[in-house]
């Protein structure tokens, strides 16, 4: 027996988001404890956590989400009250040269560990959770207008986002066929400290910094909708606590941008961080091939999160990408420690087209 009120499992934690939600649980709610179940691929980084690795309620267990043998031993020393699983293979290009990996993490890495809960919480499922945390991809890809809402017909077009509506749908079977406690959230881009570099925003920064060319698929003119990571943690701790079982809630920021405007935005600010002449950075512009099967544009109606539990995005975006500049100019090492690596050989594969 312990103290604690709750015993959280959240898978991912080293990564870009699960980081943030983790340091969000660890300091917000010292009576839950946190097991963060990690593989740490490529993206899953320690480092990310070093702020609250030494406290009491947080405890990092090495492990794969497929590995059954591994789940289930942590579910038995552990007695969890909840998941919050947010362990994926994340990046959609990846997916493309490598759909398996993706099959097999976010479709029978999910599989695995609702396997499990349903096993430990059968006759117990009072107060229990499982939260899976998914995307936006899932509903496909919006025209000019319109946006996605909860009620949307899922249409994934890459085999990143085919594989989480996959897995998304085996969430809500276990809670029909087997009434095991679920929710549910999609949320849009996210962008913050933490986050690997192969992803738009941060690839930018980091080519802008070492006067790299910044690779701009097709026209540049596909839309996000971009959201501050620790504005999504918030959504998840209030979905966590609040969210109704069986449902879930889109998470968005109202806040659309074209690449290239984001590409020309981050330039102007890296050009007056490093005081260089207005339009240096601009230069570095490359228009490179387009991702097959690119979706042109996604937008988040989050009026149900809003209006059922609260939650609003708290940033503006160019106050959030200030930060965020300023989070990786500040933290040389972190950067430096993760593009030495294997990331080196991906961007060089990915970007020789
Ligand atoms: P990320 O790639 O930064 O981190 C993923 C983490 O999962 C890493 O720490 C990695 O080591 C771990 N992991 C991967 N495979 C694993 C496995 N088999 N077993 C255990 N751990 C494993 O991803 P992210 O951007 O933080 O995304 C987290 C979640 O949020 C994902 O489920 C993703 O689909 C979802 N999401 C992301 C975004 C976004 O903009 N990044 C938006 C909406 C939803
Ligand atoms: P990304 O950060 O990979 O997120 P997602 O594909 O999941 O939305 O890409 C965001 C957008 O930026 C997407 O439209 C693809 C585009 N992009 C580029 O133009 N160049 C790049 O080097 C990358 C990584 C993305």
């Amino acid at each position: 027996m312990n103290n604690y009120t709750s015993t959280i499992l959240v898978t991912g934690g080293a990564g870009f988001i699960g980081s943030h939600v983790v340091r969000l649980f660890v300091n917000k709610y010292p009576a839950y404890r946190i097991v963060n179940m990690d593989a740490l691929t490529y993206a899953g980084n320690l480092e990310n956590l070093k702020d609250i690795e030494s406290k009491p309620n947080y405890v990092f267990e090495k492990g794969d989400i497929t590995d059954e043998a591994r789940v289930e031993e942590l579910f038995r020393q552990y007695q969890f009250t909840a998941v919050i699983h947010l362990a994926a293979e994340s990046h959609v290009d990846r997916s493309i040269m490598d759909p398996l990996a993706f099959v097999k993490t976010n479709v029978m890495g999910t599989v695995v560990l609702l396997n499990a809960a349903r096993q430990h919480w059968k006759g117990q499922e009072q107060g229990k959770l499982f939260y899976h945390v998914s995307t936006d991809e899932v509903y496909g890809t919006l025209g000019e207008t319109g946006l996605f809402t909860e009620e949307t017909p899922y249409d994934p077009h890459s085999p990143y986002s085919a594989s989480k509506a996959a897995s998304d749908h085996f969430v809500m079977a276990w809670h029909d066929t087997y009434g095991l406690p679920v929710v549910m959230s999609n949320c849009s881009n996210n962008y913050g400290s933490h986050h690997f570099p192969e992803k738009l925003i941060p690839l930018m920064i980091n080519n802008i910094k070492n006067n790299k060319p910044l690779p701009v698929y097709g026209k540049g003119e596909n839309v996000r909708d971009w959201l501050f990571v620790e504005d999504h943690a918030r959504a998840i701790d209030t979905i966590f606590h609040k969210g109704r079982l069986g449902q879930s809630y889109n998470v968005g920021g109202f806040n659309e941008w074209k690449n290239i405007d984001i590409v020309h935005l981050l330039c102007n600010i890296m050009d007056k961080k490093l005081s260089r002449p207005a339009g240096t950075s601009a230069k570095l512009i490359k228009f490179v091939t387009d991702r097959p099967g690119h979706d042109l544009r996604y937008a988040i109606d989050a009026t149900k999160l809003n209006k059922e539990l609260g939650w609003s995005p708290s940033l503006q975006f160019e106050e959030g990408l200030e930060r965020t500049v300023d989070w990786y100019l500040n933290n040389e090492q972190w950067i430096n420690d993760i593009t030495s690596g294997s990331y080196q050989r991906y961007y060089e594969q990915q970007y020789a087209r």
